[in-house]
């Protein structure tokens, strides 16, 4: 493929977006006309090991009485329940029963939606667990008040994204956590028969059990209702600032002391991070700026389908230089676009109302002929994502070791530039028992996955090594709703109070109605999160320890990683020889 025909179709990406579009649809698809014989996905159309995920029933409460009829009557017949949501936005299968029940229940909130009350005068908000993120900023803005930390989508509910523990960034305040706000909070949970199978416990903010509530992957019971504690609205000043990386490790521990809404986007291939300068300001500061962010528009669906050709190409034909030309060129028009960031025409700093800013998904809206870019039922992107926490301790040491591969290979890590780069988000300690154990940095890596699962991706070794330097020499804390099997492996020894999240478990759900297999084996009650299979690295569904578990027939052979020796990743072999050339004067210059 020609650079010109590269630049062009990157072009036409960014700067043409149709107005009309059509919503994601439901992630739930039962039998014709019935509620029975139900599959569930997420919002990609694939889980990690792309199973299909099935139910026998799904239901739909719209109050809290029908939660509690519903888990009352599962109870007393011993049914498994899972509680899904309108966009079915995490990756891994904490949505799925297991495979081959053949009563389980899906239990959906999408019309348990109901904002239930605005309380002005001590700025909070209640609201039914299916309400998304859009919903609340736009309901508590009405009434001048705002969330002041936020995930950046709009497109997640309340009881979803305090279910996996979601944030924003910021290390000021109680940090970038919603789960860290709740006044209060009511879950549904099952109950023996003297309780009429089912109860309701109201949990307020001090209460031991919040704490497991707070982060609870689902398997706690149903969350009816939340109550989360609002500011004022205030306004944001935003500079998107450019430098080179040569000192991210160190400001990596300190930015985010000094502006309140700090992050990061590092494109470490191109030796640049933008720096997001981002700070309150007073209300009568001028500035009404508004945040659309690019990534989340509606977007043609054949532009989604030529995007996704030009990879496939590049990744066919192993064309790292096309990779880092299109990497440059779009990461180019993102920033001569402001990420979609506008301010009536003047530039930085840009000045507007938090809630003009804290999140967006204009993707979501309802038309006709364009989507998400991530939308399943059109060609379009498809990718892994690698999400993990170092504390700050830590997060020096990690950006150097990433910084060190690129120097072994400059061009490994343009393939995350398609994505926008690594976003890196602050985050603080939690009392949440699964919540965050340390004031840490969130790194959120995307990058290219093949419709075909037995297929070896361009420079996979680099991406396979920076996933385990993450999770196993630095012990990082994996992202609940993201991430691939590996990221799992061990995870849940480096909570501290594991044990405490267990015993409500045990007390609020005796018979793990609300548990499945794929949960037991993250909370490390049952073993097999790694499946070893032909081919099982290569989709992160193990870390590889035979040639077998990479592609040998394409090339790609089980190897130590390059600079952090314990690793094991799928290397192409024909850049081996040199590797081990390599490695060997690294390890005698060490
Ligand atoms: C485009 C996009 C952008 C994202 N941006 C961010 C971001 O900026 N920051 C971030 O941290 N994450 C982000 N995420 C990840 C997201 O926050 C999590 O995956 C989140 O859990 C999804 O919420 P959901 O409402 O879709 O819930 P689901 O994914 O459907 O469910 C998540 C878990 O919560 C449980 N659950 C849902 N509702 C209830 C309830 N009422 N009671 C009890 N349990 C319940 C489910 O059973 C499941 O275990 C993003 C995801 C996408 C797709
Ligand atoms: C669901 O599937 C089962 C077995 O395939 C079938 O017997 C039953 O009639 C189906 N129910 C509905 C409502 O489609
Ligand atoms: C629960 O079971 C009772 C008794 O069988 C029934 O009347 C009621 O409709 C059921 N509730 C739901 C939500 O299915
Ligand atoms: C936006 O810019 C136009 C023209 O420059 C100006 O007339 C208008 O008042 C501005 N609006 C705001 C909200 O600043
Ligand atoms: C392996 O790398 C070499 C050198 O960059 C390249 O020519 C070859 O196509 C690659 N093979 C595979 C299977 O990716």
């Amino acid at each position: 493929m020609s650079d010109t025909k590269i630049i062009k179709l990157s072009l036409i990406f960014f700067m043409i977006y149709l107005v009309n579009s059509s919503p994601p649809e439901d992630p739930i698809k039962c039998s014709y006309d019935t509620n029975f014989n139900c599959t569930i996905t997420n919002t990609y159309g694939a889980f990690p090991d792309r199973t299909i995920c099935k139910a026998a029933q799904a239901v739909f409460p719209t109050t809290e009485e029908e939660v509690i009829s519903i888990v009352a009557n599962a109870t007393r017949e011993k049914r498994k329940m899972k509680i899904t949501t309108r966009f079915s936005s995490s990756i891994p299968k904490l949505v799925c029963l297991d495979n081959g029940d053949q009563d389980g229940l899906l239990i959906s909130t999408k019309f348990l939606n109901k904002i239930i009350k605005i309380d002005q005068e001590n700025m909070m908000i209640t609201v039914e667990s299916g309400v998304t993120l859009r919903q609340l900023i736009s309901e508590a803005g009405k009434a001048g008040l705002v969330l002041p930390y936020t995930p950046y989508w709009w497109g997640l509910t309340i009881g979803g994204l305090i279910g996996t523990g979601a944030h924003g960034s910021s290390l000021w305040g109680l940090g970038s956590s919603v789960h860290d706000y709740i006044v209060q909070l009511r879950i549904v949970t099952p109950a023996d028969a003297a309780n009429n199978y089912a109860k309701v416990r109201i949990l307020e903010n001090g209460s031991p059990d919040l704490n497991a509530v707070r982060v609870s992957l689902g398997v706690l019971g149903v969350v009816s209702q939340v109550t989360l504690k609002l500011e004022r609205v205030f306004k944001r000043s935003i500079t998107f600032s450019e430098r080179d990386d040569s000192n991210l490790g160190e400001d990596a521990a300190t930015f985010g002391r000094q502006h309140e809404f700090a992050d990061f986007t590092w494109y470490p291939s191109q030796h640049k991070v933008i720096y997001r300068i981002d700070d309150r300001v007073s209300i009568d500061t001028p500035g009404n700026a508004l945040n659309d962010f690019l990534g989340f528009r509606p977007t043609d669906q054949y532009l989604l389908a030529s995007l996704r050709t030009l990879e496939e190409i590049l990744e066919s034909t192993n064309n790292a230089d096309g990779k880092c030309l299109d990497a440059t060129k779009t990461t180019g028009i993102l920033k001569s676009l402001s990420y979609g960031w506008t301010n009536n025409g003047t530039g930085y700093p840009m000045v507007g109302f938090h809630d003009r800013v804290q999140a967006s998904g204009t993707c979501l809206d309802s038309h006709e002929g364009a989507t998400c870019p991530w939308d399943h039922r059109v060609k379009g992107l498809f990718f892994h994502q690698t999400t993990f926490t170092i504390s700050l301790s830590k997060v020096k040491g990690f950006i150097e070791d990433v910084q060190r591969l690129v120097a072994l290979e400059p061009k490994a890590l343009c393939v995350l530039d398609l994505y926008n780069g690594i976003l890196m988000r602050y985050v603080t300690t939690s009392n949440a028992y699964l919540g965050k154990q340390e004031d840490s940095l969130d790194f959120d890596i995307t990058y290219y996955r093949s419709k075909d699962p037995m297929s070896p991706r361009l420079f996979e070794d680099f991406l396979e090594e920076i996933e385990q330097l993450a999770f196993f020499k630095y012990g990082a804390l994996p992202h609940w709703g993201k991430n691939r099997n590996v990221a799992f492996i061990g995870a849940i020894n480096k909570y501290k109070n594991v044990d405490k999240f267990l015993q409500v478990k045990q007390s609020y759900d005796h018979f793990g109605l609300f548990s499945s297999e794929w949960t037991d084996q993250v909370l490390g009650l049952k073993d097999g999160l790694s499946i070893v299979k032909e081919g099982c690295a290569l989709e992160g569904l193990c870390i590889c320890s035979k040639d077998i578990h990479c592609a040998p027939n394409k090339g790609y052979f089980c190897r130590p990683g390059r600079i952090y020796k314990d690793a094991r990743v799928c290397t192409n072999s024909s850049l081996s020889t040199i590797d081990i050339q390599t490695r060997k004067t690294i390890s005698t210059s060490m």
